[in-house]
């Protein structure tokens, strides 16, 4: 019965922000498309990136930093990403360069982070890649907490070295966009894997 109800009750609240508990066992992301205003202001991104300075980070290399495109730079940042696109893809059509125009525009908000390794001899790539990872995670709960809704994806702006020149250094990489602001319409549900699938009990 507490099954039942619990199960019910993740359908109809996300990001419930009740305590700690719910919150995370109700966190839910939301397509950077299905954004709409508010987003966070200034003090507000700040706090949220505040918040993700507490990642972990084997040897306080902070392998992540982030870049803010404000508002008033999306249609600067269109421009710039479709430009990009065409010198890889010449042969590009319309709608794939309106891709790169939605890209651009979704959300009120928008955070680059860059994974940003540093030499270390002692700690490995795979470890700070695995710091990235976490950062981008906890921007999106900090997101949450703020009340906002986070979306983080990739895609070709992720992977392109001339997008990533627009943001950062040849020794990093985009490891996310992050988008922020408030949903347009009602989070839904999203299939989770069964617990029985991901946790065991080691059998050495
Ligand atoms: C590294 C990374 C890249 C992602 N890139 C995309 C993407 O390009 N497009 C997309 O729809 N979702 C992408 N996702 C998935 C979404 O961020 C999100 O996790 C997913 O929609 C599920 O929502 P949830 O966060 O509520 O589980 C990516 C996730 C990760 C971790």
């Amino acid at each position: 019965m507490a099954i039942l109800a619990r199960s019910a009750y993740m359908h109809f609240m996300f990001n419930d922000l009740t305590s700690p508990a719910s919150y995370i066992t109700t966190r839910r992301s939301c397509r950077p498309r299905d954004m709409i205003a508010p987003g966070p202001d200034e003090p507000q991104i700040r706090a949220m990136v505040s918040t993700a300075l507490r990642t972990p980070d084997h040897g306080k290399l902070t392998p992540w930093r982030v870049v803010h495109v404000t508002s008033d730079q999306r249609a600067r940042l269109s421009e710039k990403l479709q430009a990009a696109y065409l010198a890889e893809k010449p042969n590009a059509g319309r709608l794939e360069l309106e891709a790169m125009d939605m890209f651009a525009h979704h959300a009120p908000e928008l955070l680059v982070v860059l994974y940003s390794p540093k030499q270390s001899r002692k700690i490995p790539e795979w470890e700070q890649e695995l710091s990235a990872g976490a950062f981008c995670m906890n921007i999106l709960h900090a997101a949450h907490i703020e009340g906002f809704v986070g979306g983080w994806i990739t895609g070709w702006p992720a992977y392109s070295e001339s997008v990533r020149d627009f943001f950062g250094q040849s020794s990093e990489r985009v490891a996310g966009y992050i988008y922020l602001g408030s949903p347009a319409k009602p989070l839904e549900e999203r299939p989770r894997p069964h617990l029985g699938d991901i946790l065991s009990s080691w059998n050495g």
